[in-house]
């Protein structure tokens, strides 16, 4: 394994690419448009909406002789997250006999391009999806493709295109077995680097003249030391709200610590009562895992951002950036969960409903992080209801999302736990209305006693994506709806 400085060092089909002098924060997209000339990946929207910049990131897998892919915004990505992996951008595709690739030629067929400017993103969204899934339902691609927009074609003739090229299954793979030995060569260390004395050195994969620099850390040791040392840094996981300030508002942080190569935090700690959520398993990876046990909050993480937001950002960072309408935050709360945060060799637990203190104020200290999200398995009991509302279905922020826990016994409900997004500076629990729902049979709750609890709870106010008159009356119905529906104890 080795690691050099200064240069981002990843691999395009077959070859390595050393990037040098490129700033911390270009994006994956401006390096490949400008440097290496691959415009076929298209700029849009510069803020992860519209699908036009999407490419496919790839890393070794598990047993280190293949690569696994994931879907990404290259406008929200920042170069030096490369260092170590591989891309595929719809250049990529091309045969060297000039052939197209199965998606490619289908899209032709079924005339799913008119413009043609969302095309090369749809492509790679689409390829992305059959090299794991090589026979999806009609379903299944339109979720892939629910982050990309066309605004000419309209989607039927994509999705005919979709179904047409999964026809020809045996060319729907790529070859990359060329990418494989270069991805093994530039693999980023994964142990730390030691002074003489023992110290650890945190190596920058870039680094400024004036001393600025983007570290990519490998163990959470070397991420806590150096948060201790230069504890104004900003963490990077997922980069779907780091890479909207750097873009929308300029932002050009000096320091950036970048999650993504810390292998203990990819990991899951499955024990008896929860999972330990490590800070950078993707949202598509915990869709997976709570699939079964919580089906409302896997459907409330399929309509969060779109398949390339999903496969890079995370829960922690979704919960430390704290927006008032952070959608994982209400399940989380609803369930129980609490944090695990790290300063130095030092660990606290916190719970998630008292982590912030205001508008995207929480209790992080200087130089502490999220090691890890606790989720707690289903109770005995227990049921759950969550649900996400917004004007589009898909790809859109919550007007609201509710989340509840509660158990029936003898036809009452205890235990209750409701939480909310989108009714106050950040997402919390509602104790006054869980105090008319504790105790109560479901059909002896009040209209007006929920509302009157909303209106004690919560200011008023209205929001450029609903009025207050809908929310609180979304917030009290979404309520009634969870506890009507549920008429049998659960077992
Ligand atoms: C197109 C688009 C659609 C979106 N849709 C939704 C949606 O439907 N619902 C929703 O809730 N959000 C949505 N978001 C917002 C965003 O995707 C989420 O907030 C996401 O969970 C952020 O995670 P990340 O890993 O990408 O965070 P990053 O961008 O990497 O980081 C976000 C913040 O958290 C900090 N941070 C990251 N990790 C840690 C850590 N371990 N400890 C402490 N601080 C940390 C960073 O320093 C930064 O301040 C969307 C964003 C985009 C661009
Ligand atoms: S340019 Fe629109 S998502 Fe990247
Ligand atoms: S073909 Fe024009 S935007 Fe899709």
């Amino acid at each position: 394994m080795s690691q050099v400085t200064n240069t981002v060092r990843f691999v395009l089909d077959g070859n390595i690419v050393e990037a040098q002098g490129e700033r911390r924060t270009t994006t994956v997209l401006d390096y490949l448009r400008e440097q290496l000339h691959r415009t076929g990946t298209k700029e849009g929207c510069a803020e992860g909406d519209c699908g036009a910049c999407v490419v496919m990131v790839g890393s070794l897998n598990a047993s280190g002789k293949g690569v696994d892919y994931v879907p990404v915004n290259s406008c929200i990505q920042l170069l030096p997250t490369l260092d170590g992996k591989s891309v595929k951008t719809v250049e990529s595709l091309k045969k060297s006999d000039g052939s197209l690739h199965p998606v490619q030629q289908a899209m032709v067929d079924c005339h799913g391009s008119q413009c043609g400017f969302c095309t090369p993103g749809i492509v790679m969204s689409l390829v992305n999806l059959v090299q794991v899934n090589p026979a999806p339902k009609r379903q299944e691609v339109s979720d892939a493709l629910s982050g990309n927009l066309c605004r000419c074609t309209g989607y039927a003739p994509i999705l005919d295109a979709a179904s047409k090229a999964c026809g020809n299954k045996a060319a729907l793979k790529l070859d990359d077995a060329a990418d494989v030995p270069l991805l093994q060569a530039i693999q980023r260390a994964s142990t730390p680097t030691l002074s003489l004395e023992g110290d650890i050195i945190v190596q920058p994969v870039v680094r400024t003249r004036k001393g600025n620099e983007f570290v990519s850390p490998a163990t959470i040791a070397e991420v806590a030391d150096y948060l201790v040392k230069h504890p104004t840094s900003t963490l990077l996981a997922g980069s779907t709200e780091v890479g909207l300030q750097v873009n929308k508002q300029f932002s050009r942080p000096d320091h950036i610590v970048y999650l993504g190569n810390v292998s203990e935090l990819k990991q899951v700690k499955d024990t008896v009562q929860a999972w330990h959520i490590g800070a950078v398993v993707s949202l598509t990876e915990v869709e997976a895992l709570v699939a079964k046990a919580y089906p409302d909050f896997a459907e409330v993480i399929r309509r969060f951002g779109s398949p390339p937001i999903r496969s890079t950002a995370t829960l922690a960072g979704n919960i430390a950036n704290g927006s008032p309408i952070g959608d994982s935050m209400p399940c989380l709360m609803a369930l129980g969960t609490t944090l695990t945060l790290r300063r130095g060799d030092t660990t606290r637990t916190v719970s998630l409903d008292q982590f912030y203190t205001g508008q995207k104020q929480t209790v992080l200290q200087a130089g502490e992080f999220i090691e890890a999200v606790v989720l707690p398995k289903p109770q005995a009991s227990q049921v759950f209801r969550a649900h996400k509302v917004s004007k589009r279905f898909e790809q859109d922020i919550s007007a609201t999302c509710a989340a509840i826990t509660y158990t029936l016994k003898a036809g009452k409900l205890s235990n209750v736990k409701l939480a909310y997004n989108g009714l106050a500076p950040s997402p919390c629990r509602a104790p006054k209305l869980e105090a008319v729902l504790e105790g109560k049979a479901p059909t002896d709750v009040k209209e007006a006693d929920l509302d009157a609890a909303i209106a004690a709870s919560f200011v008023a106010r209205d929001g450029l994506r609903a009025t207050w008159a809908y929310r609180s009356l979304v917030a009290r119905n979404l309520v009634l709806d969870f506890i009507e529906q549920q008429t049998t104890e659960v077992a």
